[in-house]
């Protein structure tokens, strides 16, 4: 199997949860390491904690011409992993369409914007990062299971039509990240607790779980369009 060394891999929300442990893991196999995000306070908090070692720059995926200047400057990458995104949920009815349409900014046509214009070296991959809500909608999260299933078939599409650049996608089930730092520490704990309960594994997933599989993605150059579920067992129950 191909091996990370030496090889430049783009984060994009590189700075917190799944990307940070992507670019831990990574850097940890001898990766030439980019972490992007918007906010340059959390890049640089990161970059201090991966001892300085990689390269940061700020990019938010929502806007068009930050993405095209990000990725006009000539520079390539072999692999680009997209796991960047912030969104409000709630009922289709309660949402307000101005934060419905943001989440899918952020998510789908994030990814799509980054797809369209990242230079990838021959042999190289993109990564997009989904979640089990595409198979298993919730109340409440109708959209982001939309979103998530949207996401997932635009990595399929774009492993034949992008080809061989390779396209695929990690859909994480309940992950322990920063994600819900804004829920009280009581209810998060608590919700954490009874997902674990519910879960086959007993435990909830750590961002470390999704980090592996989005690595081994990088490296295994005979898979393009696959969508694989690291939810401890999620959609089977
Ligand atoms: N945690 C879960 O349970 C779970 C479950 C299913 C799917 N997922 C998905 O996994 C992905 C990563 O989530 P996470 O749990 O690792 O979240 P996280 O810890 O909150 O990290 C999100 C990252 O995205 C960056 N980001 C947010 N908006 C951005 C934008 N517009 N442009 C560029 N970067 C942006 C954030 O940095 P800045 O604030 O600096 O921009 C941060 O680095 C997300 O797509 C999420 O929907 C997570």
């Amino acid at each position: 199997m191909a091996t990370l060394s030496g090889k430049k891999v783009l984060v994009i929300g590189g700075s917190s949860g799944i990307g940070y442990a992507t670019a831990a893991g990574a850097l940890a196999e001898g990766a030439k390491v980019t972490i992007a995000s918007r906010s340059e306070e959390k890049l640089r908090a990161a970059q201090a904690l991966l001892g300085g070692k990689v390269e940061m720059r700020r990019l938010d995926v929502t806007k068009d011409t930050e993405v095209e200047a990000f990725f006009g400057d000539a520079l390539s990458y072999d692999h680009v992993v997209v796991s960047g995104a912030a969104f409000k949920f709630g009922t289709v009815r309660d949402l307000p369409l101005e934060d419905a349409y943001a989440a899918m900014n952020v998510k789908f046509w994030g990814a799509y914007r980054v797809a369209r214009k990242a230079a990838v070296a021959p042999g190289g991959s993109f990564v997009f990062v989904s979640g089990f809500l595409s198979r298993r909608p919730k109340p409440n999260m109708v959209l982001i299971g939309a979103i998530n299933a949207a996401l997932e078939t635009l990595a399929q599409g774009l492993a034949l039509e992008m080809a061989p650049v390779r396209f695929n996608v990690v859909s994480p089930g309940i992950i322990d990240t920063p994600t819900r730092a804004a829920m009280p520490a009581e209810a998060r704990k608590t919700m954490l607790e009874n997902v674990a309960k519910a879960l086959p594994v007993k435990r909830v997933g750590q961002a470390e779980d999704c980090a592996d599989q989005i690595l081994l993605m990088l490296r295994n150059t005979f898979m393009t369009g696959s969508v694989v579920y690291v939810d401890g067992g999620g959609l089977l129950i």
